[in-house]
């Protein structure tokens, strides 16, 4: 198996994290707030400090580099700002890896999360060889949710009151799965990747 460090979609670069990436992040994650406090529980955190982005941009890479789990910046095409962030994670429960996103508030509306979650689910498929892929979010995230489904992932569960939201309501969990042998059917599998090894060669 190799870990694509670098995967070129038609409108963006998803690449693995540097250190000296924190201050575009900064300025996404804190101009984008407001929109990921909702939905996304690291950013109960947030702001944070230059250096601790960094610090926390060192273990992204760290752990890609051994192969733990794959947590990309999402880059505009000239790698001038970050306009999001992604990633395969991995599950204990089998051969398979979670897709998870976040897009800069400027850059939602425009099919973004779904141009890059139909690239990660080739590059899990084609690279990692896993079983299957999973996306979770809230019932309520309904733009979400709707990225899945148009990949052909099926809704397998809505898991009730798996966590609590900022403003301490119970909320529960979608789970959605795309199978290996359902991919080459599915709208997910309509684009070819553009990715990279660690050394800049071409994957796929
Ligand atoms: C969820 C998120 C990643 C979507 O990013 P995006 O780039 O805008 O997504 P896309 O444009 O690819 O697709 C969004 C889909 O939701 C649909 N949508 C938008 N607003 C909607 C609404 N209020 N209700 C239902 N669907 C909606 C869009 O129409 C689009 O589907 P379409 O292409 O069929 O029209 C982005 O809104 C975000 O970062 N949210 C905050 C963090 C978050 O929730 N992350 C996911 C955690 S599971």
């Amino acid at each position: 198996m190799e870990a694509a460090y670098r995967i070129e979609t038609e409108r963006t670069v998803l690449r693995c994290w540097e250190p000296k990436d924190a201050p575009l992040l900064s300025a996404a994650v804190e101009s984008s707030l407001d929109h990921l406090r909702g939905w996304m529980p690291w950013a109960a955190g947030e702001p944070k400090s230059l250096d601790e982005r960094a610090e926390f941009l060192r273990a992204m890479r760290a752990a890609f580099d051994r192969d733990e789990e794959y947590v990309y910046g999402i880059f505009n095409r000239d790698e001038s700002a970050v306009i999001g962030g992604t990633g395969l994670h991995r599950r204990d429960d089998g051969n398979c890896l979670e897709i998870g996103y976040w897009v800069h508030v400027d850059w939602i509306g425009r099919g973004l999360a779904t141009e890059i979650s139909m690239a990660l689910t080739n590059a899990a498929f084609e690279l990692h060889k896993v079983d299957w892929v999973e996306i979770r979010c809230d019932p309520s995230n309904a733009r979400s949710a709707a990225i899945p489904h148009k990949l052909g992932y099926s809704l397998d569960a809505t898991l009730r009151r798996r966590r609590t939201t900022p403003q301490g309501q119970p909320e529960g969990t979608m789970i959605w799965s795309l199978f290996a042998d359902e991919f080459p059917q599915s709208p997910a599998a309509a684009v070819k990747i553009s990715a990279f090894d660690a050394l800049g060669r071409e994957l796929v």
